[in-house]
């Protein structure tokens, strides 16, 4: 459903992604692991659409239709969607709100009503009790002062409100304690399904016992250099990356 083709992008006329090619099917957990670097958060942006990203050559194509003209908005209301590897702190802005305003503009593009307070209201509450999210948090302004643990737990309750068609998790791992990264995978488990793809970045196979995936893809210097089973995550960790670094 996700398919990079040849992908080639630049950051201030530096080369970060290399001819990527990457194929992510629905229903699918695929996982992405490379070294520092290798470019897994600049392709997780550039499929979001951040702007600075000069893309040069290639194409990102969401069930067969190119995404690269879209805006970051109406790529979010094509059912895509990004956990930041570093949550942004909003000031000002009360977590409800934010989140209401989120859910409530993916409805309106997808021609659906607006929640009434009550629907809203019912759907924060169920989704924060599951991931262990204190309600007076979401009083606070947006990840202002959240812990960085907090901050990962505060992206899967976007994640699990706004149910997108395909997700991309950027290290939503790291920082978690033990606790957590149950209560976060477990997060995780909850929304696979047929009709969703999923990518997990990440550096540790310790996620992927929590989070199984389908595929496991290496990326270094920008592209892929080696996709297969969740075995490929244990090799890694053993062997680490140097062998890949010299193939790409
Ligand atoms: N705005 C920018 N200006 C200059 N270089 C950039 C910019 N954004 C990214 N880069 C560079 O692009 C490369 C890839 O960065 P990226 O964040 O995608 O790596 P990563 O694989 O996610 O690494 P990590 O595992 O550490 O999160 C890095 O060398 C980084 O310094
Ligand atoms: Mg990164």
């Amino acid at each position: 459903m996700l398919e990079i083709k040849n992908l080639h992008v630049e950051v201030e006329g530096k080369k970060i992604l290399n001819g990527l090619n990457l194929t992510l099917k629905k229903g699918e957990v695929a996982a992405i692991m490379g070294p520092n670097g290798s470019g897994k958060s600049t392709l997780s942006y550039v499929i979001a659409g951040k702007e600075d990203y000069e893309i040069t050559e290639g194409d990102i194509l969401l069930n067969g239709e190119s995404i690269l003209e879209m805006e970051p908005n109406e790529r979010a209301a094509a059912g895509l969607f990004l956990c930041f590897q570093y949550p942004l702190e909003i000031p000002g802005v009360a977590t409800m709100t934010f989140l209401k305003a989120a859910m409530n503009a993916q409805r309106k593009a997808r021609g659906e009503a607006e929640l009434t307070p009550g629907e809203f209201m019912k759907a924060v509450r169920a989704a924060a009790e599951k991931l262990g999210i204190n309600p007076d948090f979401l009083k606070r302004p947006l990840n202002v002062g959240f812990s960085g643990g907090e901050k990962k737990r505060m992206e899967i309750l976007q994640m699990t409100l706004l149910n997108p068609a395909f997700a991309i998790l950027d290290e939503t791992d790291s920082g978690l304690d033990i606790d957590a990264l149950r209560i976060v995978s477990e997060g995780v488990n909850a929304m696979r399904s047929a009709d969703r793809g999923m990518l997990v970045i990440t550096h540790y196979q310790r996620l992927l016992d929590h989070i199984v995936p389908d595929v496991v893809h290496v990326m270094a210097k920008g592209r892929i250099v080696k996709s297969g089973g969740p075995e490929i995550a244990l090799e890694l960790e053993k062997n680490g990356y140097a062998d890949y670094i010299e193939a790409a």
